[in-house]
């Protein structure tokens, strides 16, 4: 099959480093001149862990290529995938769909005959419609379908996931699209990952309904946490006595400091919007919202109160982990944003460090000390706050951070220790639903 891949952001590359891989010819387009020159010379612009070797690989092997070019990439195509960002739009939410719409107008004089674009950027349902519409108005003789085709990758586990899935959701509404994408992810349907065919409005509702339900399983178990810790109990107890039910499920009951991320967020409130465009209230994932919000401000509150609370002018606080989750470099609506503005609001200095995210932190956050390892951040700070839940921070020396810390406080927002080895060190210990 030849692929083109509209977009090298995160799902882009990853999805067509993917694809190359179970062996159709992959062509990656992007506007973004300095991302292209990077690719060509092998640089990976984003932090995906296998993502370098496996563009390499493909490249190598020639099924895998880059150019700023559509009319180069597009007349040999089977499908075309459009994986462009699509951020809120400032102001009300809603999904800004202004670069899906300009790359359907853009590549509708160049597309052949009979082949099938397929949105894979997360999308509102209706947007396939709207895609149709914008080719046939720019291309009325050409012969094509419009698929909806979302992803459920993890930034961090990406590769893996793109590979292993739980599910491919197809949604289209002619079946030369269903045998085109049927086509593609053979390879898969080998692994027995089922593929699941729908309508293109399911597909593109199905992947705002997981992220939303997703949000609302962490959001629940963070309120049963702040509950646990006024009622003097374990939530990973609570979180894995409900979690061996099978209809509930063990994952994503981890309580911590609140969902980030570049999907979670923005993907709820999009779909608020949609429920108020039709009339059809989610009061549900209105809360989750709105829960989660509240839980981002508050983490830093629960620092400055363990400090003793008020005013802290002049203290130090050492933060370890700025991303949004181990694992990645995005600081993209980032919990640790919230709990750094709300130190420095206390008259908190801060220093920081995150193994893989200062660069993109610093242009988030102002005024604060980046260190070269945990202990350096440690060193003459008045308390410690765990953020991200990095590998690096889950076995620290307990007793070289008490000598570093001029006074014994960690609070652990990731619950990555146990409260009995942390008080044992002489450690005040603050952790989440515990
Ligand atoms: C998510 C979805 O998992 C993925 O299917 C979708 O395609 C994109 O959005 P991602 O944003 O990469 O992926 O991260 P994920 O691992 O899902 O974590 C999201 C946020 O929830 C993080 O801030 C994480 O720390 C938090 N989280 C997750 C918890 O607080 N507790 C949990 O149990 C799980």
């Amino acid at each position: 099959m030849h692929i083109v891949m509209i977009g090298t952001g995160y799902v882009g590359l990853v999805s067509g480093a993917c694809f190359a891989d179970f062996g159709h010819d992959v062509i990656c387009v992007d506007k973004d001149q300095s991302k292209i020159d990077a690719l060509l010379n092998g640089e990976i612009p984003i932090f995906e862990p296998g993502l370098d070797e496996l563009v390499a690989k493909n490249v190598e092997a020639g099924r895998l290529s880059f150019t700023l070019d559509l009319a180069e990439a597009l007349p040999t195509a089977n499908a075309v995938f459009i994986a462009v960002g699509t951020p809120s739009r400032r102001g009300d939410g809603h999904a800004d769909l202004s670069y899906v719409y300009a790359a359907a107008r853009e590549m509708a004089p160049l597309l052949p005959k009979g082949v099938v674009v397929v949105d894979k950027s997360t999308v509102p349902v209706g947007t396939g419609d709207e895609v149709e519409r914008i080719i046939r108005e720019e291309a009325p003789d050409l012969e094509f379908s419009v698929a909806s085709n979302p992803e459920f990758l993890r930034e961090g586990a990406a590769i893996d996931d793109f590979k292993r899935p739980d599910r491919v959701v197809i949604g289209v509404n002619d079946e030369h699209a269903e045998r085109v994408l049927e086509e593609i992810y053979r390879p898969l349907t080998r692994n027995e990952s089922p593929l699941i065919t729908m309508s293109r409005r399911g597909a593109e509702l199905t992947k705002y309904a997981a992220n939303a339900f997703l949000a609302t399983k962490i959001s629940f178990i963070n309120e049963i946490a702040d509950l646990c810790e006024k009622v003097g109990t374990d939530v990973g107890d609570v979180a894995k006595g409900i979690g061996l039910d099978s209809r509930i499920g063990n994952r994503f009951l981890m309580p911590g400091p609140g969902y980030g991320g570049s999907c979670f967020p923005k993907d709820t409130l999009a779909l608020l919007k949609t429920g108020q465009d039709y009339e059809s209230p989610l009061r549900i994932v209105e809360s989750v919202v709105a829960s989660n919000d509240q839980r981002k401000r508050s983490m830093g509150r629960k620092v400055v109160s363990a400090m003793g609370g008020g005013e802290q002018h002049g203290k130090t606080v050492a933060v370890l982990g700025l991303t949004f989750k181990a694992n990645t470099d995005d600081m993209r609506d980032s919990p640790a944003i919230s709990v750094v503005q709300a130190l420095q609001d206390a008259g908190i200095k801060v220093k920081a460090y995150d193994p893989e995210g200062m660069d993109q932190a610093a242009k988030v956050l102002n005024n604060v000390i980046y260190c070269d390892g945990p202990y350096e951040a440690l060193d003459g700070a008045d308390a410690a706050v765990i953020v991200t839940e990095w590998d690096a921070f889950r076995a620290l020396d307990l007793q070289r951070m008490k000598s570093l810390l001029k006074s014994p406080l960690l609070v652990d927002l990731r619950n990555l220790y146990s409260r009995r080895d942390v008080e044992e060190h002489g450690f005040t210990y603050i952790a989440v639903g515990r």
